[in-house]
Formats: structure tokens, sequence, C-alpha cells
């Protein structure tokens, strides 16, 4: 069966229901608003997920420069700092508002909010909630909040497969569920799709987060910004359970160590040691354990007996993996955890396509630079919602035209990932960039189930190719310095194909 929306009344539709997709909803009220998910809300949202908090200077000892200078060295030169401040300098009133909304964050027994510490932040700032598990905490309160405003629709178990355009602008969704494709005409989007850890073996991110988001945009014909940059958590559990449990920084900041099979704690050279931005922990652990060596958390002296209070939710994946922290050394791994390349978006989330936003994980905002500061992304996500409901309350709404529905194929990774956990690890080369493109190109340009994750992971392969050079998360064991002047990349999925056609005669033999 289809179902054919064919008149929306002008409402905006929101793809995606993680925390970017319900802060924007809920900052758009009183207008009405749909919003997609693809699953019941808050089920398959990587937001859930998130451990470690938000990221705003509220200490006595801190400020907005402060923060702002942690996140343009994190991001090693390659923020927009234009964006980063404007973002860092709204963080503090972020907070006030979720708290508004219901979010209860941990406080100390004085009331005020307990501020927690880490990678590359030179202060306590990260504004946590029922310890570890601030994500379901803030997704808590944010979707009972949807639940009590009537101007937001949810339509649950359907997903986007595809941005109709009319004249160059948007026109409507193109949906599939349970009920058969739907079509839902409307001139005003916003993706709000999260990342692109399903397309990764190692991942610490909900399986389903595959880059669709992406996709949609680039087949739309947007313009994507820095998309080489992926980041690598240094510490995910390491064992056979897929997506990996993640064991968040702030265990580190409370004083755990990295050590390896001797006990030796392999990163006491590296500036800030455990606490050094994270591509240059998680380098290390990844080059460590190339070399043999087994790597592990030791968390038993600090935060010691605490853990399981202050981490429940870290103490319970450890249990399932039969590990007790107080007693056993926690072995890790890097794994895929954050996308800082995105959707390429200005102030107000615009993307290059009219009619098209961006918001959280799927928008490149220009914050997170070539290596995002720990639980700036939260952050990112409650502040730039407000700017895109904002830049989306001043666009009129204009009608478009109904189209017929048509069903396209569920997007299916599973191809894709071996080529993409090959080629765009931690650390990377040409010949293995280009052999990964070659081989996503046919699967990019067919139109079956595989297709959609092939053309995000080759538009992200040919970026990875073009940046001759090693920043932040980037890291080219062939090119392994700085370019002397730091630039952003663009790419469009028109580009990527045709750079990735260049490299087809090669493995022919032809050039
Ligand atoms: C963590 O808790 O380590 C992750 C926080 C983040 O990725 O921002």
């Amino acid at each position: 069966m289809s179902m054919d929306v064919r008149d929306l009344g002008g409402r905006p539709v929101i793809i995606g229901a993680g925390i970017a997709g319900l802060m924007t909803a809920l900052q758009l009220a009183p207008e009405p608003v749909l919003l997609l998910s693809r699953s019941p809300l808050g089920a398959d949202a990587s937001s859930m997920w998130a451990q470690g908090g938000l990221a705003a200077s509220l200490g006595d000892d801190d400020d907005p420069a402060l923060h702002l200078s942690d996140t343009l060295a994190a991001g090693d030169g390659l923020c927009d700092a234009q964006a980063a401040r404007r973002i860092v300098y709204a963080a503090p009133a972020a907070i006030e508002y979720l708290a508004r909304f219901g979010v209860r964050f941990d406080r100390t027994p004085a009331g005020a909010l307990r501020l927690g510490l880490e990678a590359a932040h030179t202060r306590r700032r990260i504004v946590h909630a029922r310890g570890d598990g601030s994500g379901r905490e803030v997704m808590r309160a944010l979707i009972a909040a949807v639940g009590s405003t009537p101007t937001i629709a949810v339509i649950e178990g359907f997903e986007a497969r595809r941005l109709a355009m009319e004249d160059g602008r948007i026109a409507g969704v193109l949906a599939s569920g349970p009920t058969g494709p739907a079509f839902l005409a409307t001139a005003r989007v916003v993706l709000a799709t999260g990342g692109i850890g399903g397309l990764f073996h190692d991942s610490t991110n909900p399986l389903g987060s595959c880059g669709q988001g992406l996709a949609l945009a680039a087949h739309a014909g947007a313009v994507l910004a820095d998309l080489e940059f992926i980041q690598f958590h240094p510490t995910a559990l390491d064992g056979p359970g897929r997506p990996m449990p993640l064991i968040s920084e702030a265990v580190r900041g409370e004083g755990a160590v990295i050590v390896d099979e001797t006990g030796r704690r392999f990163l006491d050279g590296v500036r800030g040691a455990e606490l050094a931005p994270r591509d240059i922990v998680a380098r290390a652990v990844w080059k460590h354990l190339a070399d043999g060596h087994r790597v592990f958390l030791n968390v038993r002296e600090r935060p010691g007996p605490e853990f399981a209070r202050q981490f429940p939710t870290i103490a319970s994946a450890c249990k399932k993996a039969g590990i007790d922290p107080v007693r056993d050394l926690m072995p890790i791994r890097p794994a895929q955890h954050y996308h800082m390349g995105g959707v390429a978006v200005d102030g107000s989330g615009r993307t290059s396509v009219t009619g098209l936003w961006a918001c959280g994980e799927v928008a490149s905002t220009g914050l997170h630079g070539a290596n995002r500061l720990a639980s700036n992304s939260l952050t990112e996500a409650v502040v730039c919602a407000r700017w895109v409901a904002e830049s989306i309350a001043g666009t009129p709404a204009h009608r478009t035209k109904p189209a017929i529905a048509s069903d396209r194929p569920s997007p299916d990774p599973t191809t894709v990932r071996p080529l993409l956990s090959r080629a765009l690890g931690v650390l990377r080369d040409g010949e293995a960039l280009k052999a990964a493109a070659r081989a996503l190109l046919p699967p990019a340009e067919r139109k079956d189930a595989a297709s959609d994750p092939a053309a995000v992971g080759l538009m992200i392969a040919i970026a990875a190719l073009r940046r001759r050079e090693s920043r932040g998360a980037h890291y080219r064991t062939d090119f392994p310095h700085h370019a002397a002047v730091a630039r952003r990349s663009e790419i469009t999925l028109e580009a990527a194909l045709a750079a990735a056609r260049e490299l087809a005669p090669v493995l022919e033999g032809v050039t």
C-alpha cells in the first residue's frame, strides 16, 4: 500500500529523531512540523548512547574564550573559527535551556552542575546526566517534550529514501515504511540523520547509522565538506560484540590510565598522555596494537571502587563481557565514533540546496575541524537546532507539486563495510584509498541496496585521497606531515564519481 501525503499544509519535515531532530522540532513550535523517524522515537538514535555529555564553559575558572581555544587546538587548524566562536559562546545558555526542558543534569550536593573533564579540555566543563547516561537522559526529556507539543506530528517506522526536487529546490521527501512508499510534499526539509558508524566494522554507533543523510543530500546535489575527517575513539571495549561498547573519555578524566600487557603506560611520553587530543591517543593505541601488543584501560586505582557508581552504563557492559573493572584490566581498541565531516552548512544550518537544512552530526558547521573536541557535538546539536529553526521560520513555505511515491531498496552496508574499514581507518595511504574508490564505484552507480552506502563511502575515499597531508584524525602514512596551509575540503557526489572513473583505467592497465 502506498501513502501519499499530498499536502502537509506547508509543514517542514525533519528527518531523524536524535537530539538534533527533536530539538529542531521543539524550537520550531508552535509552527507545525512533521518529524520522520525510522524507528520508535529514540530507539536507534546514536544520541541515546552518548555517554560523555555536553561541553560548556560553566566553571568559575572557565570562560568561552578558553573553550574556543581548546576547540581550535583540537581541530588542528581546520575549524571555522567564527562558527566555533558562535557555538561555544552559546553553549552555557543551551545547558540552561535543556534544564528548563526537564533534563536532570548531575549536580553537586550544593546544587551546582557537576563538571567533568575529558581529553584536550583545559578545564572541567563537561555536563553529564546519570553519570555516563547523558544522551539517554537528554533524549528522555526531549521525547517527553515532543509528546506534549501538539504541533509536532511524528511518523515512526518510515525512512527517507530520496529528496524530490523541482526547479533546483526541495519539493518533498520520498520515504518508505511498513505500509509501502510515501511522498511527503514539502519545500523545507531538515536532515538530522546522525553519522556513519554502520559503514565500519568497528564502531561505537548504532548499526543503522550508515550515512543516509549524506546520501540524501548528495543525490539532491548538495555540497559536502571535510568528509575525510572521521574520529576514532581510542577506548572501545574490545570483544566480539558489535557495535562496540564505548568506554567514555570521562573515565580517563577521572584518572584511568592506558597500559599494555606489561603494565607499561606507553602514552607517558606523549604531551597530555591519556588526555591528549583523541586523534593522538587513538593513533598511539592503534600503533601499539599493530606492533603486537595488547592494550588495556586500568581503572583499578582511579576511579577505583567508585567506578560502577560513576559509570553505570560502562560497568554494565563490562559485566556482560565478564570483566570486573575493579579487579581486571579492560581490553580496548580504537573504533569509529564520530564524523567531523558532513553536509556543508552556513551559520543557519542551510545547505547549498534551496529548502534543505542540516543539523547535528550529519552537518558540517566547521566547529570540529580535523578532530572534534570531546562532548562538543551534543552541545552543537542543541545550539544549532535553534538557529536552524529560526531560519526555517523565516523561510516562506511554498506549495510543491505532489509526486508519485516509488519504492527504493533499504540501504544495506554489508558489502561496503570491509572496504571502508580497510582503507579509511586510523592510518591511511593513497594506494588503499584508490583501491577502495575503484571498488566502491560500481555499487555507487547501481540502484540497489548497497548503492547509497557505497556512494557515501566513495565520497569519503575521494576526499581522503585528495587530502595529501596528515591533519587531525586524517593520517596518511604516505603524507605524514601537515600541509603549509590548512584548507577545508568540499565535494559533491558528481565530482566523486568523476574522480573515481578517472582512477578506473589505472586498475585495468590502460594508463
Ligand atoms: C566519551 O564519552 O568519551 C565520548 C564523548 C564524545 O564523544 O563527545
